[in-house]
């Protein structure tokens, strides 16, 4: 009988016994979440606050207690070591003092005002330095704060379309869900109006000749683009694509919009300032790690005039650029902000992160020799991922391969079973702000006797 080997050198039957072991495992483990979750249907649908909380995973979502560190606890009293702190959102830790502290302060003193304040510019301040990008705004979350850049390069290109790559995730903003093929169903998600899917292109990742193609035509208002793609796996810029890339998108009258809402948290100021990038327009998400919702958007000083000189009045004309929302920019926000900045966020954290994050790398690669597998794991800053071949990805369709769901849904319940979360299954694991040294070694451990039990 022939056996069914996955590309990667995995049988297919081996991985299939591992998911259904685990399955039983992991359901016997958590049974009190089974059960809030049985309560939690009848009010919401699929038993959760936000669905994706119910389509990150192929099994009930568990319960959430309270979190500790890089640690959480579920109702059954299972603890996880996590690996992917809820997409960023939470690369500060569960419990981080400073910003814990700036919280319970403004909680008593007022949340928000519809008013600027110091904190506000002091945030500003730190960015700029940072970044080297002078002005500063906040928004509800990197999905807002997307689309208000997507909305500042319009009225700055007088253009309207925007160029993006394979691979990309810019927030569910209608303009950036269009399919990657050029088929005859241009939007890859439902509820979006048919216009959504003309409103924007895709080409691959890494491709100079197509993007000066695309801008060649004249159409765009705007590349949209993570420094190097974190969506899909980790695929990195070839070397000197982004200083071509700039400049050809400079020429062609358009703006280069950074969305570093991940990879913000892979070096200080960003791969903006890492790489010397200099977009027009840089985002940061996620509440910079801190769990607090809200995000910042930096621009370059001609941005920055041209949103002051289209300043959208109340009552009075004219109208300017549609920026904003009630909550944004909020002290909440700001104070949270200035906290993670001023204390957890400094040069000296993102060093130590990054040194962990060598360390999960080389860990990883000795795993993956020492069982005489071919496979990679690139890693920046803290990240790394599983990448199941020898040939470095240059595009999404490349790092895609190694997101076979067979492989990673089993590795993701396996190690659940195992005290660790990876939550996000494009992502692969990251060392946040608030690991140590011995968690390494304990992500470490299980992925070796994962690798061993795939193989046994
Ligand atoms: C690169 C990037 N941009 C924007 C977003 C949207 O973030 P949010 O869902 O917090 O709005 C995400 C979310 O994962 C992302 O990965």
């Amino acid at each position: 009988m022939s056996v069914d080997m996955k590309p990667y050198g995995i049988r297919s039957d081996r991985l299939a016994d591992i998911r259904v072991r685990e399955d039983e495992a992991f359901g016997r483990r958590t049974t009190a979440s089974r059960t809030l979750h049985e309560r939690a249907k009848r009010v919401m649908p699929h038993g959760v606050p936000m669905q994706w909380m119910a389509g990150l995973y192929r099994h009930p979502p568990i319960m959430v207690a309270d979190g500790d560190g890089a640690w959480f606890g579920d109702v059954d009293g299972n603890r996880y070591l996590d690996m992917n702190l809820s997409d960023y959102a939470g690369s500060l830790g569960f419990n981080c003092g400073p910003v814990a502290d700036a919280i319970a302060a403004r909680a008593r003193s007022g949340l928000s005002f519809l008013l600027p304040d110091e904190d506000a510019i002091a945030a500003s301040e730190l960015l700029a330095e940072r970044t080297g990008l002078p002005y500063w705004q906040f928004s509800g979350a990197a999905s807002s704060a997307n689309m208000e850049a997507i909305r500042i390069a319009r009225l700055a290109s007088g253009r309207e379309r925007i160029l993006m790559f394979h691979g990309r995730y810019h927030g569910h903003i209608g303009e950036t869900l269009v399919s990657d093929a050029d088929d005859a169903q241009p939007v890859r998600a439902m509820g979006l109006h048919s216009s959504d899917g003309s409103a924007a292109h895709c080409i691959a990742f890494n491709d100079l000749p197509e993007l000066e193609r695309q801008l060649r035509t004249g159409e765009f208002a705007c590349v949209i683009a993570e420094p190097m793609l974190t969506n899909c796996n980790l695929v990195f810029p070839d070397d000197g694509f982004w200083q071509d890339a700039r400049r050809l998108i400079h020429d062609a009258g358009c703006l280069l919009i950074a969305d570093e809402a991940h990879t913000h948290n892979f070096a200080y100021g960003g791969l903006t300032a890492h790489w010397e990038l200099d977009p027009d327009i840089m985002i940061i998400g996620k509440g910079m790690g801190t769990g607090v919702p809200f995000a910042v958007y930096g621009m370059s000083g001609d941005i920055g005039h041209v949103v002051e000189r289209h300043l959208d009045v109340d009552v009075a004309a004219p109208v300017g650029v549609a920026l904003g929302g009630t909550t944004f920019g909020n002290a909440l926000a700001t104070a949270t902000a200035r906290a993670a900045l001023e204390h957890c966020l400094r040069r000296e954290d993102y060093d130590r992160t990054a040194l962990l994050g060598s360390k999960l790398e080389s860990g990883l690669e000795k795993i993956f020799t020492g069982h005489g597998l071919d496979w990679m794991a690139p890693r920046i800053g803290g990240r790394a991922g599983w990448h199941l071949s020898s040939k470095s990805p240059r595009t999404a369709e490349d790092a895609l391969a190694s997101l076979d769901p067979d492989f990673v849904d089993t590795r993701r319940i396996y190690m659940a079973n195992r005290g660790i979360w990876e939550a996000i299954s494009s992502a692969g694991p990251s060392v946040s702000f608030a690991h140590a040294d011995a968690e390494i070694d304990h992500y470490l451990e299980v992925a070796a006797a994962f690798v061993d039990d795939c193989l046994g």
